[in-house]
């Protein structure tokens, strides 16, 4: 961990990360990002309300038709695989739920937000869409298997796609030490996470962490993106869907499965294994799968 930031600390101004100049510099490119528009951020304030019901959901999404566009598009791809399709919202968030139905307009949008930094002189950014698919779709089908609530399926390939979104600032705003730092944790074997502290005094979860709080992502997603690194120290209620993502991640890694810049990650815990009620078996499972369905989840990066 770096002096000065404690990830234990959320929502004040005690992330100590603006106290280096990456983390300035960080800090003034992710405030002139767009943000997220009004209409997401009002879903993400009202689907955090229990008593919200289908009806609240659709009138909010309502009044962004791209945004009901993307997420029709997203039920009725081959992603969904609802056998026939669906033209009413009303209808698609009684059939799959307000987590679900949430968790689809919020990736897309962050996707859509992101998707389009490309910087020639940086990181592969498809690779890293591709890594990013490949935890979210790893994710997912680790929770199924283990026979988690399929209302919450949705909220682990989420939390998945979006983890790594720290890194965006880093590859942008630092393009050159950026690929110096991935260079570095090849060289000397160590994780991406490792080299970035060593070499610019903030890792991508820190960074990410920034991003979180510019644009309140309370909750799983926002958690991931902040410990997914640094998942020993999470004391928060979304421990089964960070482990999930922990192991997920390690598994991209591993099969080298697009780009994560992370060749040489710690060895997993056993404390992750344990927690999840996986045996390492599972990863032989995933693979003869997973690329089929990367294939169909790479409708995100279309819309
Ligand atoms: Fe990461
Ligand atoms: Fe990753």
């Amino acid at each position: 961990m770096i002096d000065g930031f404690d990830t234990g600390a959320r929502g004040g101004n005690d992330f100590g990360v603006n106290d280096t100049e990456t983390g300035r510099k960080i800090e003034e490119y992710i405030k002139s990002m767009p943000s997220l528009p009004t209409t997401v951020t009002k879903v993400l304030e009202i689907c955090n309300n229990p008593k919200t019901s289908p009806a609240d959901l659709n009138r909010v999404i309502s009044l962004d038709p791209v945004l009901v566009g993307r997420v029709l598009k997203l039920i009725n791809s081959a992603y969904y695989g609802m056998g026939q399709p669906i033209t009413n919202l009303v209808r698609a968030i009684i059939m799959l739920g307000i987590n679900t139905v949430k968790n689809l307009a919020l990736s897309t949008t962050i996707v859509g937000n992101l998707s389009s930094r490309k910087d020639p002189k940086g990181i592969n950014i498809e690779g890293f869409w591709r890594h990013s698919l490949c935890v979210g779709v790893a994710a997912k089908m680790l929770a199924k298997k283990r026979g988690v609530d399929p209302r919450q399926h949705e909220e682990y390939f989420t939390a998945g796609l979006l983890h790594d979104i720290g890194k965006i600032p880093l590859n942008s705003v630092i393009t050159r030490e950026y690929l110096l730092t991935i260079a570095t944790a090849d060289r000397e074997k160590i994780p991406l996470a490792r080299a970035e502290e060593q070499n610019l005094n903030l890792n991508h979860c820190q960074a990410g962490s920034l991003i979180v709080r510019a644009w309140k992502l309370e909750g799983s997603v926002g958690d991931i993106i902040t410990y997914h690194h640094d998942w020993a120290s999470y004391k928060g209620p979304n421990r089964d869907i960070l482990y999930s993502i922990v192991l997920a991640n390690y598994f991209a890694s591993l099969m080298e499965i697009g780009f994560s810049g992370d060749r040489y990650p710690d060895k997993l815990n056993a404390v992750v294994w344990d927690s999840l009620g996986l045996k390492r078996n599972i990863f032989d499972e995933i693979e003869e799968t997973v690329n089929g369905e990367i294939a169909k989840a790479k409708v995100f990066l279309k819309i």
